[in-house]
């Protein structure tokens, strides 16, 4: 695939409709709205201090955590248009603490979407990525959006998930099931334009990621790993291994789509009694099927990712994911 086909995201949506005849109007309606919505995302992080968009809002999430007026700006900018003539029942972000239902007069939603709209918000203010991780859900006939038990679907349940990364260029990442695929904002056009086909992860990996400052409160197991690891040629590994960290799980994960690697956020002491740091629903379930659509595996160390059965919209789990061969290697270690 080159770029000089210029096949925009909509052209796109439009030939997958054909080839893969299971893809609804109202669900490729809802996938072009939520990438014009991170159009609109990445343009107002483009603009920065410019805007006066940076720095706090003043207010706390569902999580207890800082809120930063671009996270408020971006929750804003989904919510509002996929209000505008949507094919959603409803809404659930990591800014919510309840769902959003979408009104429908006359007709029901056939879609849920979950989000986090802002990953990584910590970045902003060192213009570092972030982005927009999402899921979509079907919804059961005629729910109840407001009811937060309809959205408590496992994650092999969805039927689109992806991210938008804004970074030195805004990314599209998407999958439908047939694979992973990455289109790239047009600055000058507005246009989001297909540049990868079927990004693969390799099943081996000399590259791992992880937040090494929790190390003295993980579990057993992945201390065992990571030192492993560090142990490099000479220890049971027999390779030596980099790491890096960028501390937006958007980033890291987009990271193993374009080279490969191994990202891990687990459990440790500190916050045991959360369930973990990630959220199920919104940043692990869809990072989950985008990486085993490329070809890697997701779990938390005990099950697959993709097979929770949600107990909270706002649920947390132990997050593994990315190179077949080093899941398999802490699967093994979790049960050993
Ligand atoms: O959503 C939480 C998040 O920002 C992730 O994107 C990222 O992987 C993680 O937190 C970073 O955590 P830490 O602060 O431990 O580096």
């Amino acid at each position: 695939m080159t770029t000089e086909q210029h096949i925009t995201f909509t052209d796109w949506l439009h030939d997958s409709r054909r080839d893969h005849g299971t893809l609804p109007a109202n669900l490729v309606q809802t996938l072009m709205v939520t990438a014009e919505a991170c159009r609109r995302i990445g343009a107002a992080i483009g603009q920065g201090a410019l805007a006066g968009v940076l720095g706090a809002a003043g207010s706390e999430n569902v999580q207890g955590e800082d809120q930063k007026k671009l996270d408020v700006i971006a929750n804003d900018i989904l919510l509002q248009l996929h209000s505008d003539g949507s094919h959603l029942a409803g809404m659930a972000s990591e800014e919510m603490d309840d769902p959003f239902p979408v009104p429908h007069p006359g007709s029901e939603g056939a879609y849920l979407l979950l989000f986090d709209p802002l990953d990584g918000s910590s970045n902003i203010d060192i213009n570092a990525p972030v982005g927009t991780i999402f899921s979509v859900l079907p919804a059961p006939d005629g729910c109840d959006a407001r009811d937060a038990s309809v959205f408590l679907q496992p994650g092999s349940a969805q039927v689109a998930a992806g991210y938008a990364i804004y970074g030195p260029s805004t990314q599209f990442i998407l999958t439908l099931g047939h694979g992973v695929h990455a289109f790239t904002l047009d600055r000058y056009s507005g246009e989001l334009i297909l540049t990868q086909e079927n990004l693969t992860l390799p099943a081996q990996t000399q590259e791992f990621a992880i937040n090494m400052s929790n190390q003295r409160f993980w579990e057993a197991p992945v201390q065992r790993y990571v030192a492993d690891l560090l142990a490099g040629k000479t220890g049971p590994r027999a390779k030596d291994f980099n790491m890096r960290w960028v501390a937006a799980m958007v980033a890291d994960v987009h990271r193993l789509l374009c080279r490969g690697g191994v990202f891990l956020y687990p459990l440790d002491s500190k916050m045991a009694s959360k369930g973990g740091k990630l959220r199920l629903m919104y940043e692990a379930n869809p990072m989950a099927w985008l990486v085993e659509q490329a070809g890697g595996q997701a779990s938390t160390g005990q099950q697959r990712i993709m097979d929770i059965q949600p107990s909270g919209l706002h649920q947390r789990v132990p997050v593994m994911l990315g190179a077949s061969e080093e899941i398999a290697e802490l699967t093994r270690l979790h049960s050993a």
